[in-house]
This record gives C-alpha cells, sequence and structure tokens, in this order.
C-alpha cells in the first residue's frame, strides 16, 4: 500500500474524523526529519536549562505522566471514525439499535443460535465420511429462517459440506473485499459440569440482561452479530459498494482443518492471494486495564508445536532391573525441560512490546516507575531488561512474550513385573512471535543431547541422527532416544504480524476507528477520543487465521466484547459453565460490524 493511500483516506476533507494532526503528520514526516527532530531536542535538553517535562527522553526519571504531547508518538492513536458518505444509515441504525423492538430481535437471533447445539469434537473424522457433523445442516437452517434477507440478497457457498461463505457484491467491483470470519461451532458442555449452569447451556435463556449458553459469546455473539448487522443493513436499503464476504468455519475448536482449512482454497480461488482488503475475525476484545478502557485486536499469533520424545530400552524381568527403566530415563528428560524454560525477551518491534508501550502511553494507573522504565526502554537497553523484570513477574506477560513448554501427555509401562520397554511424553510448545519452529527443534534437541550421552542412548532427533559424543563403539548403545513431532502434525509457525503503524496501516487504523466510534456512539459519548484506547495484541492460542495468511497481510482477531478483567481473551466464561453474552454487549457487537462495514466500504483502500 502506498502512502498516498494513507494520506487519502486520512485527509479526504469529506471526513470528519481522522485525526489528521496526528496521523498526517505521521505519514508526513521521514525518518530522518524525525530523528533530526528527537536530536534537536536532545541537544536542547543538554544544553539549555529545558523544562525537564519535554525531555523526559534524556531524562527518564523525570519524566512527567501527564505529558501528553510528550506521548503522542507513543502508540498513536485515531479519533473515532464516523462513516462520512454513509453517515445517515449509520445514525439512523444506531437509532434503530436503541430500540426495544430491536432489543428483543437481537436477543432472540442469538438466542435462537445458541439453542442449535454445534459441538465439534477433536475426534469427529472428515465431514464426508462422518455424519455426526450432521448436525450442522440444522444451524444452517436455522440461518436461512432467521435471516431471510441476507440470504436472498448474498450469494452462498458451501465448502467441504459445512462451511458457509457469503458474498454480498459491492457495486464497484474493482475493489478488494471487506472479510468478516467467524466459526459455528462450539466447545463441547463437559458432561459432568450440565448441573453447573444456572440455565441450561443450550437453552439460551435470556434473563433481561443476558442470554445464557454455550457459544452465546464464543463465537455465535460473532457469526450473529455479523449477521443481524448485514440484514437490518439490507431491510434498510443499504446497498454496499465494495464487496463483503463472509467465512464461516465449523471446526474452529478442534483444529479448524475441514473449516476454515477448505474455505481458504474457496477463498483464495475467488479473490485471489492477497485480494482481500482486510479481515476481521474473533480475537480479544476491550477490557479495564489500569485505569484505561483498551481494546487489544490481535495482530500476530503465535506458533505451536508438539514434540514427541521416545525412550525405548531392553525389558526384561522387573526382578533383575538396571539402574533406569526407560521411564526413570524419561523422567529425567522431563525434569531437564522443567529445569530450562525459554527465556523471555522483549524485542522492540514484537506485538507485545507494543502493547506493554501503549500501556505505558495511556494507562493511568500503571505504576509510575513501570511506565517510566517502559517509556525509557524505547532507547535505553538497560531500562528494557528493568522492565522485563518487573512485567514478567506476571506469570501471564511473561507467557504472552515467550515461547512456552507444558508437558502435556505421558504414557509407558504395561505390568508391574515387566520392565518398560517404552515410554514417551508430548510436550506442548506455544512459540513467540520472534522465533520459530526450526528453533524450537534446534533448542530441544540440543538440551537433552548430554542425556542421551549418559544413558548411552541413539539419539534421533526429527528425522536426523544427532551426535552426542557417546562411544557407542566400546559401549553398545543401551536404547534410542527419539524426538519427533507428535500426531505426525507438522505444527504452526508464528503468524505475520500485521501492519499496525506507518504507512501500511491503514486497515489497522480504520478498525481501531470502528472501534472507537461504535463505543462512544453506543454510550452517546461526544467530544472524547481516547474514551476506549486501541493498542496492538496478540493471540497466544491460535484462531481459523491459522489458514488465512495468503489472503492479506491485513488480519485482525477482534471480538467488540468487553471482557470482565481485561485478560487476553473475553472472559464472559467462555469455554467453561455459564457462558453468557449481555444484550447491551451484544447490541454494541452489531453497532462495531455495522460501524466497521460502512467504514469499509468507503475507505480508500485499493
Ligand atoms: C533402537 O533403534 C534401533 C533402530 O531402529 C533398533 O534396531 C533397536 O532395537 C532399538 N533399541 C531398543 C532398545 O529399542
Ligand atoms: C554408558 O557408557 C558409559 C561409558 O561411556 C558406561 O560407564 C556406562 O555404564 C554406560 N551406561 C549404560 C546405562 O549403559
Amino acid at each position: 500500500m502506498s502512502s498516498k493511500v494513507t494520506t487519502t483516506i486520512l485527509s479526504a476533507p469529506t471526513r470528519s474524523l481522522p485525526a489528521p494532526a496526528l496521523v498526517q503528520s505521521r505519514s508526513r514526516y521521514s525518518t530522518t526529519r524525525a530523528i533530526g527532530l528527537l536530536a534537536a531536542v536532545a541537544v536542547l535538553c543538554l544544553f539549555a536549562n529545558y523544562t525537564t517535562r519535554h525531555c523526559w527522553f534524556t531524562h527518564p526519571h523525570k519524566f512527567d505522566r501527564h505529558d501528553t504531547d510528550a506521548l503522542v508518538n507513543i502508540c498513536p492513536q485515531v479519533p473515532p471514525l464516523v462513516p462520512q458518505q454513509n453517515f445517515d444509515i449509520w445514525e439512523s441504525l444506531g437509532t434503530t439499535y436503541d430500540s426495544a423492538v430491536f432489543k428483543a430481535k437481537a436477543v432472540s437471533w442469538l438466542a435462537g443460535a445458541v439453542q442449535v447445539p454445534t459441538e465439534s469434537y477433536d475426534y469427529f473424522g472428515s465431514p464426508g465420511t462422518d455424519s455426526r457433523w450432521g448436525k450442522f445442516h440444522a444451524f444452517h437452517a436455522y440461518l436461512r429462517k432467521a435471516f431471510a434477507l441476507a440470504h436472498a440478497e448474498l450469494e452462498m457457498t458451501t465448502v467441504n459440506t459445512y462451511g458457509l461463505i457469503f458474498v454480498w457484491t459491492g457495486s464497484n467491483e474493482g475493489l478488494k473485499p471487506l472479510l468478516l470470519a467467524a466459526h459455528q461451532d462450539v466447545v463441547p458442555v463437559e458432561p459432568t459440569t450440565v448441573d453447573k449452569w444456572i440455565h441450561p447451556p443450550f437453552s439460551g435463556h435470556y434473563d433481561g440482561t443476558y442470554i445464557w449458553g454455550r457459544g452465546s459469546c464464543d463465537d455465535k455473539s460473532g457469526l450473529i452479530g455479523i449477521m443481524s448487522a448485514i440484514e437490518t443493513l439490507l431491510a434498510n436499503g443499504y446497498r454496499p459498494t465494495r464487496t463483503v464476504v463472509l467465512a464461516f468455519g465449523f471446526d474452529e475448536e478442534s483444529s479448524g482443518m475441514h473449516g476454515a482449512g477448505t474455505l481458504a482454497a474457496k477463498l483464495e480461488e475467488m479473490f485471489g492471494q492477497n485480494g482481500y482488503a482486510m479481515i476481521v475475525d474473533e480475537g480479544p476484545g476491550y477490557g479495564e486495564q489500569y485505569g484505561r478502557i483498551i481494546a487489544t485486536p490481535g495482530i500476530a499469533e503465535k506458533g505451536s508445536v508438539d514434540v514427541r520424545i521416545e525412550v525405548t530400552t531392553p525389558g526384561g524381568h522387573s526382578s533383575l532391573p538396571p539402574p533406569h527403566t526407560t521411564i526413570g530415563i524419561l523422567a529425567e528428560l522431563l525434569v531437564k525441560i522443567e529445569a530450562n524454560p525459554f527465556k523471555a525477551q522483549l524485542a522492540r518491534n514484537s506485538p507485545t512490546y507494543k502493547m506493554f508501550q501503549c500501556l505505558a502511553a495511556h494507562a493511568p494507573d500503571l505504576p509510575e516507575q513501570l511506565q517510566k522504565v517502559i517509556l525509557a526502554s524505547a532507547y535505553s537497553d538497560e531500562a528494557l531488561r528493568t522492565a522485563e523484570d518487573t512485567l514478567f513477574t506476571n506469570l501471564a506477560f511473561k507467557n504472552l512474550v515467550r515461547t512456552t513448554q507444558a508437558i502435556d501427555i505421558v504414557q509407558g509401562g504395561v505390568k508391574v513385573n515387566a520392565l518398560p520397554e517404552q515410554a514417551w511424553a508430548v510436550v506442548n510448545h506455544r512459540i513467540s512471535t520472534e522465533s520459530s519452529i526450526a528453533a524450537i527443534e534446534a533448542r530441544d534437541t540440543d538440551l537433552l543431547s548430554p542425556l542421551a550421552s549418559k544413558f548411552n542412548l541413539t539419539y534421533t532427533a526429527f528425522g536426523k541422527t544427532v551426535d552426542h559424543g557417546d562411544n557407542v563403539d566400546t559401549f553398545p548403545a543401551y536404547g534410542n532416544l527419539t524426538l519427533s513431532k507428535a500426531f505426525g502434525k507438522n505444527g504452526l509457525e508464528p503468524t505475520p504480524t500485521a501492519p499496525f503503524e506507518g504507512d501500511d496501516a491503514v486497515p489497522y487504523q480504520i478498525l481501531s476507528g470502528s472501534i472507537k466510534a461504535a463505543f462512544n456512539r453506543h454510550r452517546r459519548i461526544e467530544g472524547n477520543d481516547d474514551a476506549i484506547v486501541v493498542s496492538p495484541g496478540i493471540m497466544s492460542g491460535n484462531t481459523d487465521m491459522k489458514f488465512y495468511w495468503k489472503l492479506t497481510p491485513h488480519i485482525f482477531r477482534y471480538q467488540h466484547i468487553s471482557s470482565k478483567d481485561g485478560g487476553a481473551f473475553p472472559a464472559n466464561n467462555i469455554h467453561t459453565v455459564n457462558e453468557a453474552m449481555s444484550i447491551d454487549n451484544f447490541l454494541e457487537v452489531i453497532h462495531f460490524y455495522t460501524t466497521l462495514i460502512l467504514n469499509v466500504d468507503e475507505s480508500a483502500l485499493p
């Protein structure tokens, strides 16, 4: 994307909102100019008795947290983006969404969707061979009934029987479509927990505040939110200029292979590689963090790989045991792994670092000392290390940044009087956005090498024999140590990071502005551009987006859902008992999708 695009979209005279002061100046300033300016201020700070508040970056300890001027370029914000060409429909739908009649309709749309169970399980076979997917037909029938206009106007394609694509063709087919994604399936309800639900998990019970049930948040609020926005736009006579595409997978909760895995190829066939303006799928929402409401759209996902560690040794009768059985050896290997966690390191260009910078710039209750070191860490390595020390006392933060390891499965031995011939374990790694599968494989291989040597094991890691300096010539190998990818799965590399600053960040800015406009309009907030702040975030888990990389670099994982605790993912009891969605928040979700569709529609994106 050229800088021309940025300038056009952000300075178009008809658009009231784009933060001209902030964003335009960013795109106009060359790097050299910016460095020059910094240098000039630094010189002033050093040689003139300049007010300390302008010298925070040379004297971080004198930084004034109330100096908003100094913070403007850290985690820059765009103002709320209110549709201009589409202003009338946006305004009138805002009134509609506030009405009791619409509220009742929204309740019935979401509750009805919850009432159709769509649990997906890891062990389901492919749709062609496993009839248990059949229940998704009932969900499709529900969608047809609930969203009749959308079904009449949008072109629907089914992929691999249960995957759904809707195309809402715009009047200008030269524009790249907006792709909105969601998934139809829900995580299963654990049978032993059914009686812990206040209202049965598939009741869709509405108590005047909440709609209860499995999927009410994850992710039927997304799917039904999108459909509700489109149905209402259609009912009010709106037709898009830019094509809108919807893609609904059906096994996101169990790998996504059958659903998004096959939808991706079809979506690519339809509009081509890099053929979409931007994608918004489920992801983190917004919540209060250190005294500030912050939305954290996921701009990247960590990777993952499952490593299987297998030890084999000769069996025999357990009355004549060797000093270490297979299980004992495996145990020592596992202890070694846990004793060596991956180092957490904040890379300055990482999404997580940017997230901390946003906190420092915008969260008033962030401890002042921490704020200072985060701000200073932009140029001081020492401050960066201090920031790490402080931030990583929070294990959740630490795990978001680093590659993690969790020994999740272990197996070995068959009988109490037989020496185990084989024992194995699987370690689940979630890979840092700064690392790769190859780096993780190399680390695990090296880490266990001394133990392979100690126990005289022939060592094979990921298909290659590892020379660990053993002397098998004199002492024949006692057994084998084999590292491999578990379950024949290749693992997932961390995703590319969606552009969120600079000339290429227009889709991110449109998303940010839409989040703010929907948030403010829903609460009737006026004249406060930062009632909600938008910060880049990352996903610690994976979504259907792992299959969609080729479609566009601008992939955002975001749901306009309020999280009670400001955690990484909406905390409305997703994946556990008593999942519930407040109707107030659901109306805001619909408002968000409406705003996003209208804003992307009239944007100058290619
Ligand atoms: C180790 O692996 C080799 C090669 O696959 C095999 O011949 C041998 O029997 C294995 N040793 C044990 C103790 O399983
Ligand atoms: C492994 O080899 C060493 C010599 O390198 C020998 O002392 C030791 O007994 C062997 N251990 C096993 C378990 O075979």
